[in-house]
């Protein structure tokens, strides 16, 4: 590969490293095909995480960002809630040495509100530990939710103008980026959701902008490193122009 060549799975415009965002789909389905309890699903999904997130910086992603709960999940029955709330302790307790040792920086997006204090201790010491990481970036979305982040980062806005630290003019959307749970995160290239369904179910909303999207049939638990190279794969076929024309279009026009 010549010196100034981009990189496999490189953003072919800013030559830096992807950044994948995932909606995590499919764990009670997967359970149901068999006849387990949705909970058994869910578990089989942090193992898929696991397998995930180890496969990404092997093929070339610096950025993961996956959709663990949100905003909208609580309103599931109470049993699902706390087995939900319980996913980051497995996936911590188990591979939080691991994302330590092989430089994986973790970042939890999300409200704090509503989280138990032992769950907050958990989420802040995955950050705590891997601040100083920089081989590649994992953020974790858990009471996320992209309008409630949105919502947010208005109001942290109108917060600094009453209190005068900014002016209404200083608004635009660096600034309005700078407010939100993503702020340092490159908008994500591509968004992968799994399970067959087509939609963003309130992701990323304002920073899947640009996004790619890729939705596979698989179902969540089932996912791993040959579906996310298929969805890179995908990925790489496309022609990304952010709203502008390529030089070839240009030349076509005459
Ligand atoms: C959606 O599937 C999935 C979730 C609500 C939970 C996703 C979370 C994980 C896979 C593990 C999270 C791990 C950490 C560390 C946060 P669904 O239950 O809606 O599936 P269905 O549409 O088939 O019913």
């Amino acid at each position: 590969m010549a010196a100034n060549a981009t990189p496999p799975n490189a953003d072919a415009q800013t030559g830096g490293p992807l950044h994948v965002a995932i909606v995590m789909d499919g764990n009670g389905r997967w359970a149901k095909k068999r006849g387990l309890p949705r909970t058994l699903g869910h578990r089989a999904g942090v193992e898929a995480l696991k397998r995930t997130v180890s496969a990404a910086p092997k093929l070339g992603s610096g950025w993961l960002t996956v959709f663990g709960f949100s905003t909208e999940n609580w309103s599931r029955p109470a049993a699902e809630v706390s087995e939900l709330m319980a996913l980051p302790k497995r996936f911590f307790e188990s591979d939080l040495g691991r994302l330590e040792r092989e430089g994986v920086r973790v970042r939890v997006l999300g409200r704090r509100q509503g989280l138990s204090a032992d769950l907050l201790r958990m989420l802040d010491e995955a950050e705590a530990r891997t601040r100083h990481n920089d081989h590649f970036n994992l953020n974790i979305a858990f009471n996320y939710g992209g309008q409630a982040d949105i919502a947010d980062a208005a109001r942290r806005f109108a917060e600094d103008v009453a209190a005068g630290r900014r002016r209404p003019e200083d608004m635009a959307e660096a600034m309005f980026a700078s407010h939100l749970a993503t702020s340092g995160s490159p908008p994500p290239d591509l968004i992968v959701r799994p399970s067959g369904e087509q939609r963003l179910s309130n992701f990323l909303l304002w920073e899947a902008a640009y996004s790619e999207f890729v939705f596979q049939d698989v179902l969540w638990p089932d996912y791993g490193e040959d579906h996310l190279r298929a969805a890179l794969q995908v990925f790489a076929g496309r022609d990304r122009r952010y709203g502008a024309v390529t030089a070839d279009d240009v030349l076509a026009a005459g």
